[in-house]
């Protein structure tokens, strides 16, 4: 067979994969097209932006991108807001869990406060340093799944 690679939407790869595959056992309610949810935190009265949150939510699960609060206005509960909102829009969506990355340079402690435990920590990225996934079960039958963490690939 002779065959090149080349590039392709993203939109195109999710329509061919999603038909080619289109058989998967999962129930019915588990949608496996992504769903972008991007949040902003806005400063009253002046609505000025000092806060973001964005993730996706696929196949059940909310996973969160990137959370960052601005630089003086951090420790004011800006965040804990942000995670609440992002939750709840996963929570609406039918999500079974949320999903994160953290550094542990980043913010563990903070994830934890929210529920979330390590589910796997990746040692040694390319700066030599320790990178966390988090899960939180939004289920109760899932809640087996968020325990300390079960292996350390280095
Ligand atoms: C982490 C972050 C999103 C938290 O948002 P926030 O608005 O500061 O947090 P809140 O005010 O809602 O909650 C504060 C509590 O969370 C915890 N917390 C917040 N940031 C933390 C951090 N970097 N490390 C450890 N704990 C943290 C503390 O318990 C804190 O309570 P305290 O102020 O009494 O000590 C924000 O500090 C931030 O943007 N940090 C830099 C970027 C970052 O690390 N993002 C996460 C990438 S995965």
């Amino acid at each position: 067979m002779v065959f090149e690679i080349g590039d392709w939407t993203q939109a195109e790869a999710l329509e061919f994969t999603t038909r080619e595959w289109a058989a998967h056992p999962e129930p019915p309610e588990v949608v496996w097209a992504p769903f972008d949810v991007v949040l902003v935190a806005r400063r009253a009265p002046d609505e000025v932006a000092i806060g973001a949150a964005f993730g996706v939510v696929i196949g059940g699960v909310g996973e969160l991108k990137q959370l960052l609060v601005r630089h003086g206005d951090d420790r004011k509960g800006v965040g804990s807001a942000l995670l609440r909102e992002f939750e709840r829009r996963c929570r609406e969506r039918g999500c079974h869990a949320l999903r994160l990355e953290t550094g542990d340079y980043q913010a563990r402690p903070f994830y934890e406060r929210h529920g979330f435990g390590v589910a796997a920590a990746l040692a040694n990225d390319r700066f030599g340093r320790t990178v966390f996934i988090m899960t939180k079960p939004l289920q109760a039958q899932f809640q087996g799944a968020t325990t300390a963490p079960s292996h350390v690939v280095r």
